[in-house]
């Protein structure tokens, strides 16, 4: 045996023995080194920029991004021909230039996206202008970045939460289930080297998997396959559907994709709304845990978080990436959504110290054989 195998050995030892005692695993692990041989970690990355301190955390523990809000329709092209480029450019350079790969977010959505696309002067924009108009869109802002972006997001919750097949939004409309058939050869076209992605939330609630199965098979049809499909993960603790997402995982991988889970959170804050239709919001003011969470809570979603990732890494070779919704606590959207309130869904909490939950997942990075 090697110096270098026995030291490996050993280190296995210890860190099976720590994770039955239930002790940090090693100061030093970090998350995407638990996992590197499994798939890319990658995080939301805010507007406005880090503090030193979040961007320490960040390339340290994370090797993508996820623009979470600044390269959406809405934020780079608000008038026709209009283009922002100025807050994406900076978020796409800083980090390629601290060495993380950059998941585009996102070509085609139904939200953020501003009117125009669908009119001319009062009226509705007929088919052709809509078409050339996604067309337009796509190749600038996916030509713009060719070359630095690992993946895209080419759309966005097409499929309906309940009835039918596609969501009705303005782009369905114009456009049928050719807005989702063009977008994604749009996308290849302007950057055929970055992975292209249909992003979706509850894809992995039985329902809404038949239809997502239902949209890659169309796609496949008309040559226009996307490489991975990113079921979003915004999940409620003690509600996380582990069947379905392993069914939904071994059901897409056989369709010839990728899985990326692309926006992983735990809401700790009881609500009625399943997912993640941002229309959907109320005004209940329930804010049950204002400052920080009860221990008994800290184990809940340690044990939800840790069951997640073991299943991630039992699929590892049909998941490439797992991207958190936000850095820590304090970054969060479930502290605005659906109402204002205190959220507890990640991995670090506000002082950018790591949770009971992350000890708990790097425990589980003992990839299976
Ligand atoms: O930038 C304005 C600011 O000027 C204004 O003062 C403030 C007042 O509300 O709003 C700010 O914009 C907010 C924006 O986030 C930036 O913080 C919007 O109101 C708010 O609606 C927007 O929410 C984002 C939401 O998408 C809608 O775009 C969330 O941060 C973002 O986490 C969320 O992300 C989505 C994914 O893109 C798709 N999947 C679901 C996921 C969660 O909803």
């Amino acid at each position: 045996m090697s110096r270098l195998d026995a030291v490996v050995l050993l280190l296995f030892v210890w860190c099976s023995t720590a994770a039955a005692r239930d002790e940090p695993v090693s100061v030093s692990l970090t998350l995407k080194d638990a996992f590197k041989e499994a798939f890319v970690m990658g995080t939301a990355l805010p507007d406005g920029g880090l503090s030193a301190a979040e961007w320490e955390l960040l390339t340290t523990q994370f090797a993508a991004v996820t623009p979470e809000n600044g390269m959406k329709p809405a934020a780079l092209q608000p008038e026709e021909g209009r283009f922002r480029w100025q807050e994406a450019d900076a978020m796409v350079a800083e980090s390629v230039r601290r060495g993380l790969r950059v998941n585009g977010h996102v070509l085609i959505w139904h939200e953020q996206c501003p009117d125009w696309f669908f009119r001319r002067g009062e009226a509705d924009a007929p088919r052709d202008l809509v078409l050339k108009r996604l067309r337009d869109h796509v190749a600038a802002v996916a030509g713009r970045y060719a070359g630095q972006m690992q993946s895209w997001d080419v759309v966005n919750e097409a499929l309906a939460d309940g009835e039918g097949f596609l969501r009705d939004s303005l782009w369905s409309r114009s456009l049928g289930e050719d807005y989702v058939i063009e977008a994604f050869r749009a996308a290849r076209l302007a950057d055929p080297a970055a992975e292209l992605c249909y992003n979706d939330y509850n894809i992995e609630s039985p329902p809404k998997r038949d239809k997502a199965t239902r949209l890659l098979r169309l796609l496949k049809e008309h040559e226009a396959l996307p490489d991975a499909i990113g079921i979003q993960g915004h999940w409620l603790l003690g509600q996380v559907p582990f069947d379905d997402i392993e069914t939904a995982i071994l059901a897409f991988h056989a369709e010839g994709v990728k899985v990326m889970i692309t926006e992983l959170d735990i809401d700790v804050v009881p609500r009625n709304t399943q997912g993640a239709d941002i229309s959907a919001r109320s005004d209940n003011s329930t804010n049950p845990f204002p400052g920080s969470l009860p221990p008994e809570m800290e184990e809940r979603l340690a044990r939800d978080y840790a069951r997640l990732f073991t299943l991630f890494a039992k699929h590892r070779d049909k998941i490439s990436r797992v991207t958190l919704w936000g850095l820590h606590d304090g970054r969060s959207w479930l502290n605005h959504w659906p109402s204002a309130r205190t959220n507890h869904a990640l991995l670090w909490d506000r002082q950018l110290q790591p949770k009971k939950a992350l000890n708990a997942i790097l425990q589980s990075a003992e990839i299976p054989e």
